[in-house]
């Protein structure tokens, strides 16, 4: 691995992601070349974390666009104060100034709201990163528009002209797949699927996010996670529900997994009714001798 890469991945790592050479050398090439890093995956394996270590990485703001079905151009860009407007019109009718000039004033900066994509772009100190998350969940329309912005980063407000970024945000796209993002956006990025965690990621996940934990208690809880996700289940548990679990399970004060144990705690893993019910006493019987043998070790 070339060593740039390493740093990159070692500046992840101090700000507690763990990233395999895959991920490092996306974050890595996605500054380099300036692009847009378009992250899809299931949920929970680790998209948004990205954007917010790379914002620690280069020790600038994270501006985040959270998507969402309906989403407009208006909550995503600007907004103009209306309340404000109105209240300063009142304000000034008493003045008799012209209609002009009124619309001058109310139509000002200090009357414009900035939404997320309009911060990125008037940023003043030095590139921030930009994180349009679940891009999915906004419609075609919207991505058509973002698509526009991500290629110009300029921005035309028609009552004050236009805006053209000072710094050019670094930005990461995240996206669950629930909608087949566009060619054309897709073109513009770099491109990373982050997988389910291998069993030695996760197992360092653990030992980084939850070190009360221990490391055989992480180890049977890794081991455990790749054995469900190997089922058939609705809502397959991210690194999210691993976390949450492993916090759980030293809050009961557990050094290791028993069968239990872990049937009362099934609602930190599973966030859907068939598959809690799915999950009985026999296949966590048969899940936890899986996590318990040591034939497949962690290193
Ligand atoms: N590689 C990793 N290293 C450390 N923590 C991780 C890693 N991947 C995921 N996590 C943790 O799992 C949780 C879910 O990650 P998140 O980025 O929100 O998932 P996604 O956006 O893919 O749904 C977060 O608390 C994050 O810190
Ligand atoms: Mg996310």
């Amino acid at each position: 691995m070339r060593q740039e890469i390493r740093e990159v991945q070692q500046a992840m790592a101090r700000q507690g992601y763990i990233a395999e050479d895959e991920i490092a050398t996306a974050v890595y090439l996605a500054q380099q070349m300036r692009k847009p890093l378009l992250i899809e995956g299931d949920a929970g394996v680790g998209k948004t974390e990205v954007a917010k270590v790379l914002a620690g990485l280069l020790d600038t703001e994270l501006i985040r666009l959270q998507c969402y079905e309906g989403l407009d151009v208006n909550t995503a860009l600007y907004e103009w104060n209306y309340q404000r407007q109105l209240l300063r019109l009142k304000i000034m009718e008493r003045d008799g100034k012209s209609p002009a000039e009124l619309e001058d004033i109310i139509f000002g900066r200090e009357y414009l709201l900035e939404r997320p994509l309009l911060q990125a772009i008037t940023r003043h100190d030095g590139p921030p990163v930009l994180l349009v998350d679940e891009i999915d969940r906004a419609d075609d329309g919207f991505e058509a528009f973002l698509l526009e912005v991500l290629s110009e980063f300029q921005v035309t407000i028609p009552e004050l002209g236009t805006i053209t970024a000072e710094h050019i945000p670094r930005v990461v796209l995240t996206s669950n797949q629930s909608r087949e993002i566009g060619d054309a956006l897709r073109r513009r990025c770099l491109y990373l699927y982050i997988e389910h965690p291998t069993l030695e990621k996760e197992v360092q996940i653990i030992r980084r996010k939850v070190p009360d934990a221990g490391e055989r208690l992480a180890e049977e809880i890794a081991r455990f996670m790749q054995g469900l996700r190997g089922r058939e289940l609705y809502k397959v548990p991210g690194v999210a529900e691993t976390i949450d679990w492993a916090r759980a399970l030293v809050e009961l004060h557990r050094d290791h997994l028993d069968a239990e144990t872990v049937e009362q705690t099934r609602g930190c893993l599973l966030k859907d009714q068939h598959d809690v019910q799915e999950l009985d006493t026999e296949a966590v019987a048969a899940l936890v001798e899986h996590a318990l043998s040591t034939d497949t070790p962690a290193r």
